[in-house]
């Protein structure tokens, strides 16, 4: 199949004749059944039209994705949610009015219309109203329901620009839209409304906090941070080991210096044995590093940075060969929660706590 690549600058923030034309056949291609990545303030999207069950299956299909895991149906407008959910309840009112449009996605039972094809055969489904314009424009354009899955091959990290889905996706799908880096780099939260009280499923930019604020008491699938905690996590996304580069990857714990000196001691060892080793580091420590590829995540103190710049590092580790990767370790509280929940499943949870007393 060749897929067309279509840039979206949307410059001053209004759509050129041009990029609205694209717009429009980008959504023709979705009501005809076909897929088009398209960016959102997250990652990149894999959409097809989710009420047509035959394009949920080729989207299960271009990403590689077993069929059992449930696609988010993205909307533009409030109004398109009651018809695909039994019931829109207060609290989904609640969040959607705090948090829609954006990065926060919500779990309701089902309505007929949406096939189980695209919800892994649940009776629940995963509704999202994305931020991002090119994203409203297309899920417009293409009909009103948008399955989207992260437009990466499955068990690799989701792509935060059109350079990663390109990777994945070139001859796998009809289109692509470029519009640049994403604002966020890491998947919305999920919040399951089905229980009481709601829970987390898998945490994101819109934190427990801010979800706490608005709906009282909300809890947390405690499978996010945990290795083997004996339980199945309730998003199925969540148990395969997701975002994963092909280097082997080991968080380091402890205070900074230690972690640094920690660091080097295995990478040295590591390049000694013929690896390439890549470090994910922050700006507070990075000049310290000896490896073959050294990478800041940002500053410390900017958690926004870490988060948007954690999947393409692991990508371009990915593309140098990279085979061993050692990372810094973040507090995982507010948005950290959501960046140690994506590190620890990209290392299969393996962590290393260093003592503060004892040398490494
Ligand atoms: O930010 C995002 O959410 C991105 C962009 C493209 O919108 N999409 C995304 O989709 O991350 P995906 O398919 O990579 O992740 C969807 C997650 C999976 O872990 C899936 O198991 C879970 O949502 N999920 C979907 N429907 C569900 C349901 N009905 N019940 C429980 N979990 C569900
Ligand atoms: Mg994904």
């Amino acid at each position: 199949m060749d897929t067309k690549v279509i840039t979206i600058e949307a410059l001053d923030g209004a759509f050129s004749p041009r990029e609205e034309q694209a717009l429009q056949s980008a959504g023709a291609v979705l009501r005809q059944g076909g897929l088009v990545a398209f960016p959102t303030e997250t990652v990149y999207g894999l959409g097809g039209d989710a009420l047509n069950p035959a394009s949920s299956r080729k989207i299960y299909a271009a990403k590689g994705r077993p069929s059992d895991n449930p696609l988010i149906v993205h909307i533009a407008r409030m109004e398109d949610l009651s018809p695909i959910v039994k019931e829109v309840t207060a609290e989904a009112r609640q969040i959607a009015e705090a948090f829609w449009p954006g990065p926060l996605t919500m779990i309701l039972p089902k309505a007929d219309k949406v096939p189980y094809e695209t919800t892994g055969g649940l009776e629940t489904v995963a509704v999202r109203m994305p931020s991002h314009p090119v994203a409203q424009k297309l899920i417009l354009y293409g009909g009103g329901y948008v399955a989207a899955p992260s437009a990466n091959l499955s068990g690799r990290p989701s792509p935060t620009t059109a350079k990663y889905v390109i990777e994945d996706m070139d001859g796998r799908i009809d289109m692509i839209l470029d519009g640049g880096e994403g604002d966020i780099g890491l998947e919305s939260t999920i919040a399951d409304l089905t229980v009481s009280p709601p829970q987390i499923l898998r945490p994101g930019y819109i934190t427990q906090d801010m979800l706490t604020q608005v709906l009282g008491q909300v809890s947390v699938d405690r499978t996010i941070l945990e290795a083997d905690s004996g339980q199945a996590p309730r998003a199925p996304g969540m148990k395969y080991r997701h975002y994963a580069p092909q280097g082997e990857l080991t968080i380091i714990s402890g205070p900074g210096e230690q972690v640094t000196a920690y660091i080097n001691t295995r990478a040295a060892e590591d390049r000694a044995a013929g690896h390439r080793v890549g470090v994910i580091g922050t700006d507070e420590a990075l000049a310290q590093y000896r490896a073959d590829i050294v990478r800041s995540l940002g500053s410390r103190q900017d958690e926004d940075s870490i988060a948007r710049h954690l999947y393409s590092i692991l990508r371009e580790f990915d593309d140098e060969k990279v085979t061993r990767i050692y990372s810094e370790c973040f507090e995982a509280t507010g948005l950290g929660q959501a960046i140690m929940n994506r590190l620890l499943k990209a290392a299969g949870h393996k962590l290393i706590v260093l003592d503060g007393n004892r040398k490494p």
